[in-house]
């Protein structure tokens, strides 16, 4: 096995047991392929094996910090112990994510299970190389009905090609989700993210559950807030047509009778909006990708939170995600404080959220925790 040198920062982030090292974090490499798996070490030290990539800025991507490493016998427990972890989860849902990535030990690698249907990104080269290896696991550990291999662009950044396809069996194009009782219909070769939001289960139950008679779901997406929320009405926010028809869809077979929806960018939809709502969800995607994007994220956050708290009525809540690494609970708070202070209003913060446990956080893998976001109460100031 090829070895790998890292400086005194590399050094400092393996101690922590943190798993990304960057190509400014190496001292010394010996020629390696993209995804081979390599052996780290500081000085004369043996730290960890990790898939090294030449061709990437995150050079190394810890797998094991153990002193004994052999991959075929670590594939087999790490999605053994994956797969267990959620069992419980299975109680409430048919969908969920059973493999995510370093969190789970592999980086890279993702397997969201619809049923019997397995949808899969493998978006490191290391993971990339094992892929047949690991649809055999899956075969053998799951018995699915297929395994469809969802790829992403980030791909690119790893020197992979993006492109879809079918690994195995044969996969359903559209499928029920049935997730606490409620039905969404979900495009599994087509649709967002390897369909479904699976990492907002736990957060529609909490925001679902408020007892609210006027809710604006923006960034609605296949409308699982809205639908979570039983409201005497619902107004959907979407700019995608194709989720328009999808909302719909899902509004009609979970038995919402009064909703309209508008398929409008929420940032103009706000410009115009006159109504008053008892729950307003803002759930955007990604505005930071990096730290240079993020002052440009936070002003979009803060007309979003701005305007929405406008539109909630005295008592109401706002839960407002970051799905971005660089936008997290801290500036999130940040931009709650300055619209409070400038709009004279109390805003009362009820939950922290965060993905739900199947997109396990562990805190030694910082960018782990990737969705945050805040439910906050709105009253007016006691004069
Ligand atoms: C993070 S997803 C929302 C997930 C959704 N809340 C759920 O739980 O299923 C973001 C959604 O915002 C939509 N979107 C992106 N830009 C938008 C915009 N400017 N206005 C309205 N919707 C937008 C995307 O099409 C996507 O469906």
């Amino acid at each position: 096995m090829r070895r790998v040198f890292v400086n005194r920062k590399g050094f400092e982030k393996l101690k922590k047991r943190q798993t990304w090292i960057y190509n400014l974090e190496i001292e010394r490499e010996e020629d390696t392929k993209p995804g081979e798996i390599v052996r780290l070490f500081y000085k004369d030290k043996p730290l960890a094996f990790a898939f090294f990539n030449p061709k990437s800025k995150i050079r190394a991507r810890v797998i094991s910090f153990e002193a004994d490493f052999d991959i075929d016998v670590y594939l087999e427990h790490a999605i053994d112990r994956a797969v267990k972890r959620r069992e419980g989860l299975k109680e409430i849902t048919d969908s969920l994510r059973l493999f995510h990535s370093d969190a789970d030990g592999l980086s890279g690698l993702v397997v969201d299970m619809y049923g019997d249907n397995l949808v899969c990104s493998f978006d490191t080269a290391g993971v990339d190389r094992l892929k047949g290896r690991i649809v055999d696991i899956l075969k053998r550990v799951l018995n699915p009905k297929g395994i469809f291999e969802k790829s992403n662009n980030i791909r690119e950044k790893e020197g992979l090609k993006v492109e879809d396809a079918l690994l195995f069996g044969d996969v359903d194009d559209e499928f029920i989700v049935v997730e606490n009782g409620f039905r969404f219909i979900t495009n599994l070769k087509k649709g967002q993210k390897t369909g479904f939001y699976l990492d907002q289960r736990k957060n529609r139950s909490i925001v679902g559950s408020l007892k609210v008679e006027r809710v604006l779901d923006m960034f609605a997406s296949s409308g699982g807030f809205g639908v979570y929320s039983k409201a005497k009405f619902v107004k959907f926010v979407e700019i995608s047509k194709e989720n328009c028809k999808l909302i719909e869809k899902n509004a009609e077979m979970n038995g919402l009778r009064n909703y309209e929806i508008v398929n409008y960018d929420a940032f103009d939809f706000l410009k115009d909006e006159k109504e008053d709502y008892d729950l307003i969800i803002i759930d955007p995607p990604a505005f930071a990708k990096n730290r240079n994007s993020v002052k440009g994220a936070m002003k979009g956050y803060k007309y979003l939170i701005a305007n929405g708290i406008d539109r909630l009525k005295s008592g109401g809540y706002l839960a407002v995600f970051s799905c971005s690494f660089a936008v997290g609970f801290k500036e999130l708070l940040d931009l709650c404080l300055s619209v409070s202070s400038e709009k004279s209003t109390e805003l009362e913060v009820v939950e922290f959220l965060k993905q739900d446990i199947d997109h396990p956080y562990l805190v030694n893998i910082p960018t782990s925790l990737y969705l945050t976001g805040l439910l906050v109460r709105k009253f007016d100031i006691v004069q």
